[in-house]
């Protein structure tokens, strides 16, 4: 049986091995896919020796997606940009090729799932951490009028806005920047999700008829889905459906299938509290 694994850093409430056994089983595919407690200090000891026992391919998430970066032998031109790496497959030579699937993910959910268009839209990010890199390129391959990502930290945000400068209109700015400014969609990239915490966000800031999105997801609905409510949004999602959406663009590399996303989505939401 073909190996896969997560490595992650905590790993235990990972959904991610439930989503790849649910694509095995609609696709007909005979693999095993397990959760591992990987520190950065053990990864690159832990991913040669998952590949050296013959693994065919491993999904890297928080904190170790940098280091995933460092690990390829070969990058793929968008993980190349988000120097960030969340899908490793064993190439035909025995290399090991990384990908980034987190903004296709993100973009099929936002445009396939839920019709939402990016063309021509203002579009705003919150924060510019490893999260952010992952998403922007795929982003702003959707042809936005403009990206702006805003970070407490400006330098941060003016780095990242530099490095993808030849790919579309992205610049940045800080909080305190925002009023007067309006998006038609803000994504919440921050960490701040994980600690219930919100940053920064002034009134107004959603255009009419504008969404919100936060990368991250919970049971309940998170801070920030909460505030886009508060400011009429069309759509305020969490980051379920780009979790499956991301996880079933690595099972296409590993597999050269395609799963539906659609079932396992709404099954996932169903158990939701
Ligand atoms: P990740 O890899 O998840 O993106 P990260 O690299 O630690 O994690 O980045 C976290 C991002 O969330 C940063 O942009 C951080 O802002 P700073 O760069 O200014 O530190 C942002 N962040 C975290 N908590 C926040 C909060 N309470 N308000 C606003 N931004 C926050």
């Amino acid at each position: 049986t073909d190996q896969y694994a997560v490595f992650g850093h905590p790993i235990s409430h990972s959904k991610s091995p439930r989503i790849q056994q649910l694509f095995a089983i609609q696709t007909g595919q005979n693999l095993e896919y397990t959760a591992q407690d990987v520190s950065p200090e053990q990864f690159s000891e832990r991913v040669k020796a998952f590949f050296g026992d013959g693994g065919k391919g491993l999904n890297c998430t928080v904190p170790l997606k940098e280091l995933a970066w460092q690990f390829a032998d070969q990058l793929s031109e968008r993980a190349k940009l988000a120097k960030a790496v969340n899908t490793l497959a064993v190439q035909a030579d025995g290399s090991i090729l990384g990908e980034n699937t987190d903004g296709i993910g993100l973009v099929n959910d936002l445009t396939g799932n839920h019709q939402i268009s990016l063309n021509s839209k203002r579009l705003l990010i919150l924060g510019a951490g490893g999260a952010s890199r992952g998403i922007i390129g795929p982003l702003l391959a959707c042809h936005p009028a403009s990206l702006i990502i805003v970070n407490r930290t400006a330098g941060k945000a003016e780095t990242i806005a530099g490095e993808f400068a030849g790919i579309g209109n992205i610049s940045s700015c800080v909080y305190d920047e925002l009023p007067n400014q309006q998006f038609d969609l803000v994504i919440n990239a921050t960490s701040a999700s994980l600690s219930a915490e919100l940053p920064p966000l002034p009134d107004g800031l959603l255009a009419e008829h504008g969404s919100c999105y936060d990368l991250a997801y919970a049971n309940q609905p998170t801070a920030f889905v909460k505030w886009g409510h508060t400011q009429q949004a069309v759509h305020s999602l969490d980051g379920l459906g780009m979790l499956v959406e991301q996880a079933a663009e690595a099972f296409f590399i590993w597999r050269g299938i395609r799963p539906q996303t659609a079932d396992i989505i709404a099954l996932l939401n169903n158990e939701r509290q």
